[in-house]
């Protein structure tokens, strides 16, 4: 084998693991559907619908219910603001949490020191291009580049700036890990079981494709959110996982 030969490329990962997307508008109808999720669901993402409404204590209330959390924030500023905002999350039990890449090597490295200062478990996660940009509205911008070029510049940059992280659609994955290597965490969404609705994901994975493509985490809303029963598809996808 070349030396220049990734190996791992396409190796499953035989730990990935699957976050719910609690992506519901009030803490009653989270909680409602927690209970619905049976006892195997570890990790919850908590975006910014229920962070902007409810802050902090409702991070800690989820965690109290025994679940890791993934704090869905997508912080994008100068760096010392969005270093000051991480070191303001002291205290909060939260095992990951997302930035933009774009804020730059900069903004970057200073969230990482901050993550490890306030919790040295925090893995802090990139956001590369967001998916909802395609290359006409990105040209719209300023940035000419093919988006995949650029998903792989902003990849490598959040690696070398210590980010333990990437957030990466099914589409970008293979490259991304092919690129970065099997030690960074990549958290992919955009996954349907097999027979599940899109909804409005244009580029999906199954689980077991996720795990097969190289993803440590799978990251799943509607499919468990809107299920008759929530703990069955959660079993099913931790199956299709196994
Ligand atoms: O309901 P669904 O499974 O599509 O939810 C996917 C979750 O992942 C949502 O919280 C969505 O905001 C998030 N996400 C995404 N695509 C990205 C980044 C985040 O779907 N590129």
């Amino acid at each position: 084998m070349r030396s220049d030969e990734k190996p791992f490329m396409s190796q499953p990962r035989e730990d990935c693991k699957l976050i719910l997307a609690l992506d519901v508008p009030t803490r009653e109808e989270a909680f409602a559907m927690l209970e619905h999720c049976g006892n195997e669901l570890r990790w919850v993402k908590i975006g910014l619908q229920l962070f902007v409404k409810y802050g902090p204590s409702f991070v800690n209330e989820v965690a109290e219910r025994g679940y890791e959390v993934f704090l869905d924030l997508k912080l994008h500023d100068i760096p010392n603001t969005v270093a000051s905002a991480i070191r303001s999350l002291e205290g909060l039990p939260i095992g990951m949490l997302t930035i933009h890449s774009m804020g730059g090597q900069e903004m970057m490295s200073r969230a990482a020191e901050a993550a490890a200062a306030i919790n040295p478990d925090l893995t802090l996660l990139g956001v590369t291009v967001l998916t909802s940009m395609n290359r006409t509205n990105l040209a719209t911008i300023g940035f000419d580049d093919d988006p995949e070029a650029m998903v792989l510049r902003l990849a490598r940059l959040a690696s070398e700036s210590g980010l333990g992280g990437l957030v990466c659609s099914p589409l970008e994955l293979p490259m991304v890990r092919k690129e970065l290597g099997p030690d960074i965490a990549i958290i992919t969404p955009g996954v349907r079981p097999e027979g599940a609705s899109a909804d409005d994901q244009k580029r999906t994975l199954t689980p077991a494709g996720a795990r097969a493509k190289g993803a440590s985490f799978i990251v799943v809303g509607r499919p468990i959110l809107k299920a008759d029963d929530p703990s069955q598809a959660i079993r099913r996808i931790m199956a299709e996982l196994r």
